[in-house]
């Protein structure tokens, strides 16, 4: 297993729509389990692939008290949303930056495991949250994008004093 390197906002890499995984090979499993290393040394909660300039679909979730964990979920798709619920998120794409933003409370996924089966999962409260900001990515899309213009900026200009 390897640890990747993580792309940081504003890397227009970001910004790129990942296609849906074909094949269910080696490839794959290899790819998965990367993610996973990747993640946990950040450490983090989830990784799309898109993070790691892999822009198939591809997500990698664990939130620590959610069960079952870990979970990972190829060309997932939701397929219900319901409620609102408003959470502070932070993103290791973004680092050092917490905001609060609303999605949906309780969500639907479906998807494929690294084997090519399909299944469904329904989650909610972290869980929800965090699926539904990992696929964001695999849109080319980002949590900071639902805040402010100003906040958006100072958000930028924060992280270009990083330094990464
Ligand atoms: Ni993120």
């Amino acid at each position: 297993m390897t640890i990747r390197e993580i792309l940081h906002h504003p890397d227009e890499r970001l910004r790129t729509k990942a296609e849906s995984v074909s094949k269910y090979d080696g490839k794959l499993e290899t790819l998965v389990a990367d993610m996973f290393e990747t993640m946990y040394a950040a450490p983090g909660i989830g990784l799309a692939a898109t993070q790691i300039d892999v822009h198939l679909k591809v997500i990698v979730v664990d939130c620590g008290k959610q069960d079952p964990r870990p979970l990972h979920f190829i060309n997932p798709e939701l397929v219900r949303l319901e409620g609102i619920e408003q959470m502070e998120e932070g993103c290791l794409s973004v680092p050092g930056i917490f905001e609060t933003v609303s999605r949906a409370e309780s969500i639907k996924v479906r998807a494929f495991d690294k084997c090519g089966i399909q299944f469904e999962m329904e989650a909610d409260g972290l869980l929800a949250v965090c699926i539904q900001h990992e696929i964001e990515h695999l849109e080319g899309k980002l949590f900071v994008d639902m805040l402010s213009n100003f906040k958006q900026k100072r958000i930028i200009k924060k992280l270009s004093k990083l330094n990464i």
